[in-house]
């Protein structure tokens, strides 16, 4: 992986997140592996049925939703499936037109290209795109200036992969050349346990279901496999210094206790932005660009990995004059309701 993959906006985006380091033995491979998603594990178990029926490549398909939902698993599970290589790249490490062009030319017929991130391609790069999704065709300008030429080439059958937590921020010609479009939201509780449970078989972490250590931590994990698995591993620690190494519930409540993660899975930065707007800006509505500066965080690690958990748990609300608290945001940080009035 190249520098520029590495340069992200938020600790839970990208191709490769730092809190993935030594996950990658948990990422499931097959589609029976992958717990829950279930609409969508159907969805694309018919595709690729379909496509290894007719002897054919998978349409182009994109998957969206917030930060480690499974859409970069799911991608080469795609691939895993249907026997074929996977190139990974991400919308951001594409500096030029011709860096996509020669990606795309030296695939092999039936690869899939996995582009992580592609809302963020550049507009020029993503124009490479559309004739080679249509057509398997890509345009090559040779000269400069008036004798400027160009060329249409053959590139071989492929299948694009995309990926992207914005969808919002895709152009519609890009976004309507997939034939695919999947949407991944957050999991139900009882998932996320069997995906802590699946975590700690492959970890050899002593954790038992009956005792309700899984579903604390699942209780925690904000909806999201990839967070499910790092308060695994956090607690496995915990548990095997303070514990024998056993995870029962208790343990799971004191470790993830002192990670400073609460019982609806708020950390401390989530709690942060919920108590700067009720205490800086009144409650809100607050621009996102005011509520970044007072935090002194990025903007889309705000938006893209905060926001949307706190949106769902309805302890913010997002109206057209800005953020705001709702009062049962105020309820769980433990403030009187009536602080709004
Ligand atoms: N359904 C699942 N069952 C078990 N583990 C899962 C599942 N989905 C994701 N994971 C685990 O969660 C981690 C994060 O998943 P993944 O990297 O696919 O998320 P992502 O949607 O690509 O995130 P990002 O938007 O940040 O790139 C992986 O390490 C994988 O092991
Ligand atoms: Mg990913």
């Amino acid at each position: 992986m190249n520098e520029k993959e590495n340069e992200k906006h938020g600790p839970l985006s990208g191709v490769e997140k730092p809190g993935d380091s030594g996950l990658s033995n948990l990422r499931p491979k097959k589609l029976d592996e992958f717990i829950g998603q279930e609409g969508v594990k159907r969805r694309l178990s018919i595709l690729l049925e379909a496509a290894l029926n007719r002897g054919d490549s998978v349409d182009h398909t994109l998957f969206h939703g917030p930060p480690g939902l499974g859409k970069t698993t799911l991608a080469h599970i795609v691939a895993h499936e249907m026997g074929v290589n996977i190139k990974t790249t991400s919308g951001p490490a594409i500096d030029k037109p011709g860096d996509l062009a020669a990606i795309v030319s030296n695939l092999t017929p039936g690869d899939i290209l996995f582009i992580d991130e592609i809302h963020r391609l550049r507009r020029n790069v993503e124009e490479v795109l559309y004739p080679a999704m249509e057509d398997f065709k890509i345009d090559i300008v040779i000269g400069e200036g008036p004798s400027a030429q160009s060329i249409r080439l053959d590139v071989p059958p492929f299948t694009l992969i995309g990926a992207t937590t914005r969808t919002g921020l895709l152009t519609s010609p890009l976004r309507d050349r997939f034939e695919v479009v999947l949407h991944l939201d957050f999991y139900d509780i009882d998932a996320i346990e069997e995906i802590v449970l699946r975590g700690a078989k492959i970890l050899d972490v002593a954790i038992n279901d009956g005792v309700g250590g899984a579903k604390e931590i699942a209780k925690r994990s904000r909806g999201t496999p990839r967070v499910a698995n790092r308060l695994l591993k956090r607690t496995r620690d915990y548990a095997e210094v303070r514990a024998d190494g056993y995870i029962d519930r208790q343990v799971a409540r004191e470790a993830l206790e002192m990670l400073g993660i609460d019982d609806k899975g708020l950390d401390k930065l989530d709690r942060r932005i919920l108590t700067t707007i009720i205490d800086k800006f009144d409650g809100g509505p607050v621009g996102l660009d005011t509520i970044s500066a007072a935090l002194s965080e990025q903007k889309d690690t705000i938006s893209e990995v905060y926001e949307p958990y706190l949106l769902t748990k309805g302890f913010l609300e997002r109206t057209s004059q800005g953020r705001k608290i709702t009062s049962k945001g105020l309820e769980h940080l433990g403030y009187e309701d009536n602080r709004l009035l």
